[in-house]
């Protein structure tokens, strides 16, 4: 019989310090500390991201093996973000299991955090049938990836500048709401009006985006009516919310659903921190549902950064005997 995988993870890519632990691909325990000490800045500042890891990640490691009934020397195998992410907080946790590697003689996996982000649909049940074409959308990444099976993925289509999570984050910025202001823009939309005001979008080349000309443009929308009434943001937010909610799914989603008939898909999905949007989530639903597609949607403790997410590449990996070298080195991108 073959042996079982124990597997910790750990994902530290950026705020957020996260371990789990996974039992031949199943989540026993996914913990995470966040970091409060960003918001008086309006953004994740690098050298305050790295001290705040170090001090959550014996703790949350503790956590998540104390909840899964695991003891660390029972472990198979760690698995941890490689990159890309910030380098001083991507060193924390890669140096954090390539120790435990060492000192357990067992192997460690370093593991692409945006792979991991698609991976997370393999986690629960049902799992994507191939070919499946999974919108990634996050802080950092606007990306269409196709996966043919396990271990493939493609980029088929990219943003060029800015990513989605960003474009919600610097709306809510311009709004004077506090960071990081994508879910706050969702709860405020949901009492508002999609359809009361209208922001172009870029159409670029093949399944590419663009999101500074929105920016731009609800930059100068914003500046022009607050002008004409200095009460406008009081008066308007649910809607200026919701209208650019609207806006941003509607973009993003465009490409997924003309991708997905080009190339004759019916399974699409979501991934990464945007992906908990509720906009999105009921729009794709409504958009496969139309097409008679399967629509699949994470969980939402596995749309932003979680190590569980980490732990299902890991495993793959694991799998295939796919280990990383001690030397392996992070990569910020
Ligand atoms: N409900 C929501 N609606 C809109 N945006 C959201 C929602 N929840 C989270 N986000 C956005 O998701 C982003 C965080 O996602 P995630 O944690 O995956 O990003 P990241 O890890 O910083 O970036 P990357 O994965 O590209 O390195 C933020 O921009 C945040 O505003
Ligand atoms: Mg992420």
């Amino acid at each position: 019989m073959a042996t079982d995988c124990i597997l910790l993870a750990i994902e530290s890519s950026c705020d957020d310090t996260s371990a789990a632990v996974l039992k031949n691909g199943e989540v026993l325990s996914n913990k995470i500390a966040n970091q409060q000490v960003h918001e008086a800045f309006g953004g994740v500042v690098p050298e305050l991201a790295s001290r705040a890891h170090q001090q959550h990640i014996l703790p949350v490691v503790d956590q998540a093996l104390k909840q899964a009934g695991i003891r660390m020397d029972e472990l198979n195998a760690v698995a941890y973000t490689q990159g890309p992410g910030l380098m001083g907080s991507l060193l924390v946790g890669s140096s954090f299991a390539k120790g435990l590697s060492l000192s357990l003689g067992i192997p460690s996996i370093g593991v692409h955090h945006m792979d991991a982000h698609v991976m997370a649909h393999f986690i629960d049940n049902p799992k994507p049938q191939f070919p499946f074409l999974c919108l990634v959308v996050s802080g950092g990444h606007t990306q269409l990836v196709l996966m043919r099976d396990e271990n493939s993925m493609e980029i088929i289509g990219k943003t060029r500048d800015d990513a989605a999570g960003e474009a919600f984050d610097k709306t809510a910025k311009l709004l004077g709401l506090p960071y990081p202001g994508g879910p706050l823009i969702d709860k405020l939309a949901q009492e508002g009006d999609p359809l009361k005001y209208r922001f172009n979008t870029s159409k670029m080349e093949g399944y590419d985006y663009s999101f500074s000309g929105l920016k731009t443009g609800i930059l100068y929308f914003l500046q022009d009516a607050v002008k004409a009434n200095p009460d406008f943001l009081k008066e308007e937010m649910p809607h200026v919310c919701a209208s650019v909610q609207h806006t941003i799914v509607n973009y993003v989603l465009a490409n997924l659903l003309r991708a997905a008939e080009d190339l004759g898909i019916q399974d699409i999905g979501i991934a990464g921190g945007v992906s908990a949007n509720s906009g999105l989530r009921k729009a794709i639903e409504a958009e496969a549902g139309k097409r008679g597609w399967r629509a699949y949607i994470p969980d939402f403790s596995y749309c932003t950064d979680n190590a569980a997410m980490i732990g299902i590449t890991g495993y793959y990996k694991f799998l295939n005997q796919d280990f990383s070298s001690i030397d392996a080195k992070p990569f910020a991108r």
